[in-house]
């Protein structure tokens, strides 16, 4: 990751790309080939991510794509494929939402795309991709540069990565003129990482006999939220937030990843995965280590990333009675009716596939001992809202016993990961009167009053960085492997029954009553409201509540 830009006190403009100071410059020459290439993820997000790097010339002039994939195609025909799926975004709803497609940036895009018939399981394949890799290389220059961006299904990932390495076409050592730079070969690979402890650790052995660590990009799509990226700048660079974040001062931290999509579509996926596996290890994760890490020595990749292995490293597994799980009824969901999660498509109808789960995490070390993490996620539920709230101690209730004020309410530090992404922070003040009358107030600050609204689909920051080699943002080995310990003993008791209890709550609500009871166990504590923005409103927005 780059070292942060100087400040700004006023309200500064951007390079219209995510995370890159406005001296970002292009990265040197290379060529993307993506598996996967009629796929979902390169249609949505893929595409779009290097157009909107397209138009910010955040792209190599010496660059080029070969997609792959198994069905008949031709440059032409994937060109001409991807061109209408731009277009049906324009005006849209999703990720990647434009006014209008930029047509000399598309251009420029679709002339360096090319499209490569091949089965992911076949070498031969591989030696036809080996041909056309050097032809495409030297017709645009890309100095020999390759990344292999695997957007397929995980169960190709090691056989995908080994054929690499029989065709040799990862290989590090090529020889280089002397007066040349090394070319490279780097692999991006999504998720899921493996499906539980023991497959991540085969997955990492088999693909680390092909591969050297720094070539592996393992992608995890909440690092290159803006968001998420903040909130290690927040903490390290503000002297006055670093001092209190502790166990002197904090109580607990609450960690909320509510959906309001449900499984829909996806019925046969889910019913492997459920939401433990789809979004705790992974990306709840990186949001818990990026609040509870160390400062790191420096900016570099490593530096960051042991930082983030050592808050793992402190947690024990979760025990399973420290772990809620929550199934969908049919309910509405923003005013609209849907079905019950076993009534989906591609669902067994007494499944036990989660669609929330709720943890209680104990890191255990001089930092954190005894503030409990607690986190949770779920599909269908009240509002979208991704949240890291930080609740401090209650301050000594001395000076206002004799005031007719109950109790001194707590003081909230809410970052907003998304959506109205920004961060606020609640305390309390004297109500304007005769009497001392206690009234909750909220500091908020909201990205969208400070920075131009912007095109960004979260991957643009990670193709960047691969493209420039820096790999902070991804996930080493040996963190996917201590994200999978901490909830592997959870995931083998949730295999081995069904709740009587499921379905346990109705969709279009915050979860099931579990949940507020593991909370609630813990000497009465509770879970904030699942709510864009919650917490008090000023007079302006409604009335302020007490
Ligand atoms: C994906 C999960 O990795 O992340 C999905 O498979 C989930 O189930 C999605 O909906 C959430 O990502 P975002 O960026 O929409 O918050």
């Amino acid at each position: 990751m780059n070292a942060p830009a100087a400040p700004a006190v006023s309200k500064p403009e951007r390079s219209a790309t995510a995370g890159r100071p406005s001296s970002a410059k292009p990265p040197g020459p290379c060529l993307l080939v993506i598996f996967g290439a009629g796929g979902d993820l390169t249609k949505r997000l893929v595409t779009p991510a290097l157009y909107n790097l397209a138009c910010t010339h955040l792209l190599p002039e010496n660059f080029a794509i070969i997609g792959v994939d198994h069905t008949a195609s031709d440059d032409q025909a994937w060109r001409d494929h991807l061109s209408q799926a731009m277009q049906s975004f324009v005006g849209g709803t999703g990720e990647f939402d434009p006014a209008a497609i930029d047509q000399t940036a598309w251009t420029w895009l679709t002339e360096r795309m090319y499209y490569q018939v091949g089965d992911f399981e076949d070498s031969k394949s591989f030696d036809t991709l080996r041909d056309r890799i050097a032809e495409i290389d030297k017709a645009h220059e890309t100095g020999g540069n390759v990344i292999f961006y695997l957007a397929v299904a995980d169960r190709f990932f090691g056989r995908v990565i080994d054929e690499l390495g029989k065709a040799k076409l990862v290989d590090a050592d090529e020889p280089a003129p002397a007066d040349e730079a090394k070319p490279w070969r780097r692999v991006v690979i999504e998720k899921p990482f493996g499906h539980d402890l023991k497959s991540a650790r085969d997955l990492n052995a088999r693909i680390l006999k092909v591969l050297d660590e720094d070539q592996i990009f393992r992608i995890d799509h909440f690092l290159g939220k803006e968001t998420v990226q903040n909130i290690m700048t927040f903490r390290f660079s503000n002297g006055m937030f670093e001092p209190l974040w502790n166990r002197d001062h904090i109580d607990h931290v609450q960690i909320t990843v509510a959906e309001t999509v449900g499984v829909e579509a996806r019925g046969s996926f889910y019913e492997a995965t459920g939401a433990l596996r789809d979004m705790v290890p992974n990306h709840v994760f990186q949001l818990l280590c990026m609040t509870a890490m160390e400062p790191p020595t420096s900016f570099e990749a490593d530096a960051i990333r042991s930082k983030k292995v050592d808050v793992f490293k402190a947690i024990k597994p979760v025990e399973p009675h420290h772990a809620v799980r929550g199934q969908y009824e049919s309910g509405s969901v923003l005013g609209k009716s849907v079905r019950a999660y076993r009534s989906e498509p591609n669902v067994d109808p007494r499944s036990n596939a989660e669609t929330y789960a709720a943890l209680k995490i104990d890191i255990d070390n001089w930092r954190w001992a005894g503030v409990p993490f607690y986190i949770r996620t779920g599909k269908y539920m009240t509002r979208r809202s991704s949240e890291i709230a930080i609740q401090f101690k209650q301050a000594p209730m001395a000076l206002f016993a004799e005031t007719g004020c109950e109790a001194l309410r707590t003081n909230w530090l809410v970052i907003r990961v998304q959506p109205e992404e920004g961060i606020s922070l609640q305390f309390e003040v004297k109500r304007p009167g005769p009497t001392v009358e206690l009234q909750t107030v909220k500091m908020n600050f909201a990205y969208k009053d400070w920075f131009p609204p912007q095109q960004n689909v979260g991957y643009e920051t990670l193709l960047y960085d691969v493209m420039t080699g820096d790999q902070t943002l991804f996930q080493r080995a040996d963190q996917v492997e201590e994200g999978w310990r901490i909830v592997q003993r959870v995931l083998d008791q949730w295999a081995k029954t069904t709740p009587d209890d499921f379905p346990n709550y109705i969709a279009g609500t915050a979860g099931p009553a579990a949940a507020d009871a593991l909370l609630a166990q813990d000497g009465g504590r509770s879970w904030r409201p699942v709510a864009v923005d919650a917490g008090p409103k000023p007079l302006s927005t409604g009335l302020a509540s007490k």
